[in-house]
C-alpha cells in the first residue's frame, strides 16, 4: 500500500521555504568561471551564449573592416564594438556576467603593440614602444635580446589592460616583394621559430598571451582572402609549418591566429587537417585558435576544424552558428569543445584575475630596449672605408629618408609610438654634426610636399611616396666643401593588402640612383667618403649602385629609437654585429619563387590589375610554390646561384678567425655536440654570429646543399678575445620530410658540419656518420590533396 506523506502545517512551511531556498541557491550556485569545473561552466551556458562566445565583438570602427566596407559587407556587419575598455584594440571576446566570465581585449602586433594613444575627454596618452620590425630582429641572431623585446610588450599590453597581443608573425619571406616581410623574420625556419619563441616567452613572462600568425602559408598579400597556395607536403612541413612547429613547442604560445588563405584546396581556417591535425594532434598544442579578421567563409566549417574564435565576429556567423545547431549541421559538442577552449583562455589573462591596469608602462626603459635591439640587428653590408665615423665628423645628409625615417611598416603592424628620433637628432645626440643648411633645404622641401600629397585612399593603405628631392649641382659642391663625408638614406615602406612592385620599389628608382651617383661622384673627387643608409622593411637591390658608395648599413626599420640606434652603430659605440636572415639576391628573378609570384587569378583578368599588385580578394587565385624546399639561400647555395649579399653575412669593424671544431663523437647519437673556438683577430671589438650548416648524404631524397642547424653569437669581444661555441645536434637535425611514409626520415651515410660565418663563407668542416635510416615519429596528417 502506498502512503501518500502528509505533513503537518509547520512542516509544510518549513518545506516551502527549503524549497524556495534551494531556488536562491541554484542561483547562488551557478558555476562560476574558475571556481567550478569548466566543464559545468559551459554546461550551463545557454546555447545563444555558447555562440556568442565564440564569435568575437568587433573592431572598434563603423563598418568593422580594415581596408574599407568590402569585407564587413561580404559577411554582413561585425557584432558590436570596441568602444569601451581598450580604444584602437583590435577585438574582445564576449563577457557573461553570470557565470563570472569577462571579456577579454586583443591587440595587435608584432612590432609593438598597437592602440589609440589618446582617448576622447581624457587628457592622457597610451603610447606603445615602436620595437624595431620583427625582420630587423632576426638579423640580431641573438634570442635572449630578442625575448626582452617581447618582455617589453608583454608589460605594455598588460599595463594598458590587454590579454593578448597578436603576434608575432612568423610567414616566410618566400619572395622579396611580399608586402608584409617585414612583420616576418627570415627565409629560414630555424631563425623565425627560435626568434618567435623568443618574443613568445618574453612577453607570456608577462602573465599576458600571444597569436602566433598567420597559421599558414600566408606569404604574401596579393588576393590573400582567396588565394589558393598549393604546396607540396614536404615543402610545408620543412619550410612553411616548421617555424610554427618550433614555436609551438619551445614557447607554447597561448593561442595561434589560423591564415587568410587556402591551403591545397580547403581554406585554413576550415581544414581540420590543419588545426586539428598538424597543430594539435602532431604537435601537442592544447591553446586557443583563431581566425584572422573576417578569415575564410564558412563558420560553421571553422568551428568543426577547432577554429575556436572567430574574429572580428560578425552577424552572419551568429546566424550561421545559431541556424546550424538547430538543424544538426553543428554538433553542439563541437561547440562545447571550442567553448571550453575560449574560456581556458579567458581563465589565463590578466583580465580574468582582476589586474589592475597602470596605464602608465615604463615607456623610458623599454626605449632602451627598443633602441638597444635595433642598433644590434642592423647590418653593415659594405666598409671599404667611412666607418665608423671619425668624432666630430660633419656629415651633409642626403635623400628624403633622412629626414623623415621609417619606424616601422603600415597596417596592422604599425605602433602609435610617442615620438621617432630622427637621424639629425641621432646624429647630433651622438657628436656628429650634420650641415644645417642642407637640412633646411629638405625641410622646406618635404613640407610643401607633404601639404599636397594626396591621402591614403583607404585605412591601412600608403599614400604614394614622395618624389626624390632633385639636389641641385652647386648645392653638392657646396656641401663637398663644407662636410667631412656624405649619408644618403634610401627608404622604403609597404604593409597589408599590397605586395611590394618591382620597379621604384626593390629596384632604387633613378632619381634615387642618380642622387647616389652625384654625390659619391664629387665627395670622392673631393677624398671624402659616402655611406648610404638603407632604411628598409624589405630586400632592396644592391648590385646596380653598390659600387658608389664607400659604406652600407642596411638599418631594416629599426623602431621610435632610429636616429639614436643608427647613430650608435655608425660612430661604432655599438659596433655591427647584425647578419642577413634573408637573402640579397642580385637580381629578382634569381629567387626561385619569382617564376610563379604572386599566382594567378582564375576567373579571367584582374580588375585590380591597372592599380598595381593591390588586390583585397574577391577573385579565386591560385599560387603553385613550385619552388618547394629551394627557399632563399637552400636554393642559391644548391645551385650556385651568385647572390649579392648570402644568408647569414654581415660585416663587423674586427675579423673573426675560427678554429678547432670538434665533434663529441665520429657516429651520430642524439646531443651530438660541435664546438669551436671563435677569436678576434682585428683591431676593434665585435660580436660574430657562429652558424652551423649541416649536408646531409642526400641519397634518398633531394637535398639543399646545407641546411641551417644552428646558430650562437658570441658576447662582444675585445681584440684577441676569444669564446668557444658549442652545438648540439638532434635527431630531426638530420632528417628531412619523407611524404611516402608521411614521417620525418634521417637517411644513413655520412654528414658534414660546416660552420660559417654565412651560407657561403664556411670556415670550418667535420663529419660524422649514421649507421642506419632512423624514422623519427609519423605524422598524422596530409594537408589538402596535396601537389
Ligand atoms: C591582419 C592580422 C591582424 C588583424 C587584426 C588582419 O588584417 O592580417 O595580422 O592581427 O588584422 O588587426
Amino acid at each position: 500500500m502506498s502512503r501518500s506523506p502528509r505533513l503537518s502545517p509547520l512542516l509544510s512551511v518549513a518545506a516551502l521555504l527549503v524549497a524556495a531556498g534551494a531556488i536562491l541557491r541554484a542561483d547562488d550556485a551557478l558555476p562560476q568561471l574558475g571556481k567550478s569545473p569548466t566543464k559545468d561552466v559551459v554546461a550551463a551556458m545557454t546555447r545563444e551564449e555558447k555562440v556568442g562566445i565564440v564569435i568575437g565583438t568587433g573592431m572598434g570602427m563603423p563598418g568593422g573592416a580594415p581596408g574599407g566596407a568590402a569585407r564587413s559587407d561580404r559577411q554582413g556587419p561585425v557584432v558590436g564594438h570596441v568602444t569601451k575598455g581598450v580604444p584602437g584594440a583590435a577585438g574582445t571576446t564576449v563577457a557573461v556576467p553570470r557565470l563570472g566570465i569577462p571579456s577579454i581585449v586583443v591587440a595587435d602586433g608584432p612590432a609593438g603593440l598597437r592602440i589609440q594613444p589618446k582617448r576622447d575627454g581624457d587628457t592622457r596618452t597610451f603610447y606603445c614602444t615602436a620595437f624595431p620590425i620583427e625582420t630587423l630582429l632576426a638579423s640580431t641572431w641573438d634570442p635572449a635580446l630578442v625575448e626582452k623585446v617581447g618582455a617589453a610588450m608583454g608589460n605594455e599590453t598588460k599595463e594598458y589592460g590587454v590579454d593578448v597581443i597578436l603576434g608575432p608573425a612568423l610567414n616566410i619571406h618566400r619572395n622579396p616583394l611580399g608586402g608584409r616581410n617585414f612583420e616576418y623574420f627570415s627565409e629560414d625556419p630555424l631563425v623565425s621559430g627560435r626568434m618567435a619563441a623568443a618574443i613568445v616567452k618574453g612577453v607570456q613572462s608577462q602573465g599576458v598571451g600571444t597569436s602566433v600568425k598567420h597559421f599558414v602559408a600566408n606569404d604574401h598579400e596579393w588576393n590573400r582572402n582567396v588565394i589558393d597556395v598549393k604546396a607540396s607536403q614536404r615543402a610545408l612541413r620543412e619550410i612553411y609549418l616548421r617555424g610554427f612547429e618550433i614555436v609551438v613547442q619551445d614557447a607554447k604560445p597561448w593561442t595561434v591566429m589560423s591564415s587568410y588563405n587556402k591551403l591545397n584546396g580547403p581554406y585554413t581556417s576550415e581544414n581540420p587537417q590543419v588545426l586539428d591535425g598538424v597543430l594539435r594532434a602532431d604537435w601537442g598544442f592544447d591553446g586557443l585558435v583563431m581566425t584572422d579578421w573576417f578569415g575564410g567563409r564558412d563558420a560553421v566549417g571553422q568551428m568543426k576544424a577547432g577554429n575556436d574564435l572567430l574574429m572580428p565576429g560578425t552577424a552572419a556567423q551568429q546566424k550561421a552558428l545559431t541556424d546550424a545547431l538547430a538543424s544538426g549541421a553543428l554538433d553542439e559538442r563541437v561547440l562545447d569543445r571550442n567553448v571550453a577552449r575560449v574560456l581556458e583562455l579567458v581563465k589565463r589573462t590578466p583580465t580574468f584575475a582582476g589586474y589592475r591596469k597602470s596605464d602608465a608602462p615604463d615607456l623610458k626603459a623599454h626605449a632602451i630596449v627598443a633602441r638597444d635591439a635595433a642598433a644590434q640587428g642592423m647590418v653593415l653590408l659594405k666598409n671599404d672605408g667611412g666607418l665608423p665615423l671619425a668624432a666630430k665628423a660633419k656629415v651633409a645628409l642626403f635623400g628624403n629618408t633622412s629626414y623623415r625615417m621609417i619606424t616601422g611598416g603600415t597596417g596592422s603592424g604599425d605602433v602609435n609610438e610617442a615620438y621617432t628620433v630622427s637621424l639629425v637628432e641621432g646624429l647630433n645626440a651622438a657628436g656628429v654634426e650634420v650641415d644645417a643648411p642642407l637640412a633646411k633645404a629638405y625641410e622646406a622641401f618635404l613640407a610643401e610636399q607633404e601639404k599636397n600629397r594626396p591621402a591614403p585612399t583607404r585605412r591601412f593603405m600608403l599614400p604614394p611616396p614622395l618624389p626624390e628631392r632633385e639636389v641641385p649641382a652647386d648645392e653638392v659642391a657646396r656641401t663637398t666643401r663644407d662636410a667631412d663625408l656624405a649619408i644618403v638614406t634610401i627608404g622604403r615602406n609597404s604593409g597589408e593588402f599590397q605586395d611590394r612592385r618591382l620597379e621604384n620599389d626593390f629596384e632604387l628608382s633613378a632619381a634615387e640612383k642618380a642622387l647616389v651617383a652625384s654625390v659619391a661622384d664629387a665627395f670622392h673627387a673631393a677624398q671624402k667618403k659616402v655611406l648610404v643608409v638603407l632604411n628598409v622593411g624589405g630586400v632592396v637591390e644592391t648590385v646596380s649602385w653598390r659600387d658608389r658608395p664607400d659604406a652600407i648599413l642596411l638599418a631594416w626599420q629599426p623602431g621610435q629609437e632610429s636616429g639614436h640606434a643608427i647613430a650608435d652603430v655608425l660612430t661604432g659605440r655599438v659596433p655591427p654585429s647584425g647578419r642577413l636572415a634573408t637573402t640579397f639576391p642580385v637580381a629578382w628573378p634569381d629567387v626561385p619563387s619569382s617564376a610563379n609570384f604572386p599566382g594567378k587569378t582564375l576567373e579571367g583578368p584582374d580588375p585590380n590589375a591597372a592599380s598595381g599588385p593591390f588586390n583585397r580578394g574577391d577573385r579565386a587565385a591560385e599560387v603553385s610554390y613550385d619552388d618547394d624546399i629551394r627557399v632563399g639561400y637552400r636554393h642559391f647555395v644548391t645551385k650556385g646561384v651568385k647572390t649579392a649579399y648570402p644568408f647569414g653575412y654581415g660585416l663587423s669593424f674586427t675579423t673573426f678567425a675560427y678554429s678547432g671544431l670538434k665533434l663529441g663523437a665520429p657516429t651520430f647519437r642524439p646531443g651530438l655536440t660541435a664546438s669551436l673556438v671563435v677569436k678576434n683577430t682585428g683591431k676593434a671589438a665585435g660580436r660574430e654570429v657562429v652558424q652551423l650548416y649541416l649536408s646531409a648524404p642526400g641519397k634518398s631524397a633531394p637535398k639543399p646543399a646545407l641546411e641551417l642547424r644552428g646558430f650562437a653569437k658570441t658576447r662582444t669581444l675585445a681584440p684577441g678575445e676569444s669564446e668557444t661555441v658549442t652545438f648540439a645536434l638532434s635527431p630531426r637535425d638530420l632528417a628531412s620530410f619523407d611524404e611516402a611514409s608521411s614521417s620525418w626520415v634521417a637517411e644513413p651515410g655520412t654528414y658534414t658540419v660546416k660552420v660559417g660565418a654565412s651560407s657561403e663563407d664556411v670556415r670550418q668542416t667535420a663529419t660524422f656518420t649514421l649507421a642506419k635510416a632512423e624514422t623519427l615519429g609519423k605524422v598524422t596528417t596530409a594537408i589538402g590533396a596535396g601537389k
